[in-house]
């Protein structure tokens, strides 16, 4: 069994105190800290780009996990490398050619994902599976933090799943909207071991609490 990792979303963190935000994250336990990056073109919100990765990187004891929500991903790929993100996710739908931004993602040193919309079938995850870290399911439609869990995807990640064990491959699958203490042990069962959480984390009085109840039981 793979261990569970906690990719803390900082986009419910507390943004004028980024950096402390992430320190006392890190402290209560998470795995990765999430970078939601939007164009507001692909979705309708904006964020951050690469400065605020770089001006993080060398501050952080934990991976940095940046998951592009924009229109032409192959364009930011070296900036974000640059950045010292270490995951590097990318959106299907808004990828020209996605063998074309795995390779890219490879040649800048990181480790690319994947990722789909609840309505994108887990099908146009197969092609790739095997030139993939990971894959992202998306169990929002993209653009903001706080939405409910999407049910609909559980399916999505239990075939996934099972195709990859008939296929002999091993990459990770992470889930990505509405995670909760409900809805976690939900995506784990499905067969996910990385869980993305903003609200979850950020808006709970006890982050450390929180992070363990996401985790349940799980190994580490
Ligand atoms: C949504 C982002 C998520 C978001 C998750 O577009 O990709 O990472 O921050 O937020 P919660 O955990 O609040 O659903
Ligand atoms: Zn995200």
């Amino acid at each position: 069994m793979k261990p569970i990792k906690i990719s803390a979303s900082i986009l419910s963190a507390d943004l004028g105190n980024l950096l402390t935000e992430c320190q006392k994250v890190i402290e209560a336990g998470a795995d990765w800290i999430h970078m939601d990056v939007m164009d507001g073109h692909f979705v309708p919100n904006l964020t951050f780009g690469a400065p605020v990765v770089s001006s993080l990187k060398n501050r952080l004891s934990v991976p940095i996990d940046s998951h592009l929500m924009i229109n032409t991903p192959d364009q930011y790929i070296p900036e974000f490398s640059k950045a010292g993100t270490t995951y590097l996710s990318f959106h299907f739908e808004a990828s020209l050619n996605p063998f074309q931004t795995i390779n890219l993602i490879r040649q800048n040193h990181c480790c690319p994902g994947m990722v789909i919309k609840p309505d994108t079938s887990e099908e146009k995850l197969k092609p790739f599976a095997k030139h993939l870290d990971y894959v992202l399911f998306m169990s929002v439609f993209p653009g903001f933090a706080g939405q409910s869990f999407m049910p609909e995807v559980l399916p999505k990640i239990s075939r996934f799943k099972k195709w990859m064990e008939q296929e002999g491959l091993e990459l990770d699958i992470a889930v990505d909207g509405g995670i909760s203490t409900q809805t976690a042990p939900q995506v784990l069962e499905a067969g996910a071991n990385i869980l993305v959480a903003a609200t979850a984390i950020f808006k709970s009085p006890d982050m450390k609490e929180a992070i363990q109840s996401l985790r349940g039981r799980g190994p580490r």
